[in-house]
């Protein structure tokens, strides 16, 4: 239920992205020691969209985000706001301002949101309370990432999990309220388990005055770690946001789970008693594409006509941080 200060949200447009090039397991397996049964038994993964160095994180979330902005029927001046959720900017300062210019969106003040694999939901969580506490009307949301960028590709326990690409939603305000609840965690005792980190090189300016110049090291996960909290985090997540929005897992119509591994998601849908037939997935063909998975996920399932007006969808996210959450929303107006 609404008060008097609140206003309602709808997710009205959804678009997505991704480059041309397509690598599938059969091709990687020529450049790392693993096979297409194993790739395929483990993660359910059988091909991935990689970025050449022409590709930049701006231009696939620009061209997800008009894609997102067509289907919403606003126009870029009309947006209030940009949050780009990505851990592999084209500028450490910052790639949303980039978008809004792309876009010409004007009016809109645009930052980045860093959350790995949950950065969608973050930014969805985020860009929500702009709008219930009437700041702004229009926002564009964005997961958008190209991990192959910094993957250690010597290394075949990540090399063949990650993939590119961008998605994009418009959230509006609205006179229902289609955001029916959500929940947000974080575990930094476990940052250890999934990271991107940077290796400070200590340079000596002066005697007695040193600074650190380096570089981000590579990805580098525990998997069996990360699998295991996946499996038991995800499910109570969910709960919990399902438990805020009054509803129970028999009433979501779509379960749409960060795609990072299809045993990942057959074991969090199983643990809530979802039929498959009711779980979204296309991670056969992009594989873990980190924030850019459940918006491109939901606009493949959106333009598919299979999700429609009105259903009940719960989507969560979940990785390195740790983080995870979820925000259950209906689709539309
Ligand atoms: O956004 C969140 C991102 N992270 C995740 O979602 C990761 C979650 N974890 C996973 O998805 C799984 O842990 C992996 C798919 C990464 C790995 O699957 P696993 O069943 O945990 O395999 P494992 O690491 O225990 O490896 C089993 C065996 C090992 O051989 P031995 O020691 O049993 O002889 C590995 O050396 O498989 C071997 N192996 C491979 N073999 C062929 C590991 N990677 C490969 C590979 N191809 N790519």
């Amino acid at each position: 239920m609404l008060n008097q200060l609140q206003t309602g949200i709808a997710i009205t447009g959804s678009g997505s992205a991704t480059p041309v090039v397509s690598l599938d397991n059969h091709g990687l397996s020529q450049w790392v020691e693993t096979s297409d049964e194993w790739i395929k038994a483990r993660t359910g993964i059988e091909r991935r969209r990689l970025a050449d160095a022409q590709v930049s994180v701006s231009q696939l979330a620009t061209e997800a985000a008009k894609n997102a902005i067509a289907m919403s029927g606003i126009a870029p001046t009309d947006l209030d706001l940009i949050v780009l959720a990505t851990s592999t900017p084209d500028d450490l300062f910052g790639t949303a301002s980039q978008i809004q210019h792309q876009l010409g969106a004007s009016k809109a003040v645009a930052f980045d949101l860093t959350a790995a694999c949950s950065g969608f939901v973050f930014a969805l969580a985020t860009a929500a309370q702009f709008i219930r506490t009437g700041v702004y009307q229009n926002v564009l949301v964005i997961g958008a990432d190209i991990l192959s960028r910094w993957v250690d590709w010597s290394d075949r326990g990540t090399c063949i999990l990650f993939g590119d690409g961008a998605g994009a939603i418009v959230m509006q305000a609205n006179t229902s309220d289609r955001l029916l609840g959500f929940e947000l965690r974080s575990d930094g005792t476990q940052n250890n388990c999934l990271q991107l980190a940077y290796q400070p090189q200590p340079k000596e300016l002066l005697p007695g005055v040193t600074v650190a110049q380096g570089t981000f090291h590579p990805i580098t996960m525990n998997g069996k770690e990360v699998y295991r909290f996946a499996v038991q985090k995800v499910p109570e997540v969910i709960e919990k946001a399902l438990h805020r929005a009054n509803l129970t897992a028999e009433q979501v119509d779509w379960l749409l789970l960060h795609q990072a591994n299809q045993r990942i998601l057959d074991a969090v849908a199983q643990r809530l008693k979802i039929p498959n037939e009711r779980v979204l997935s296309n991670l056969a063909n992009y594989g873990n594409t980190s924030a850019a998975s459940i918006p491109l996920a939901l606009d493949e399932a959106v333009r598919q006509g299979k999700v429609q007006p009105g259903n009940i969808i719960a989507t969560s996210g979940f990785g390195a941080g740790l983080s995870w959450g979820a925000a259950i929303f209906q689709w539309g107006r």
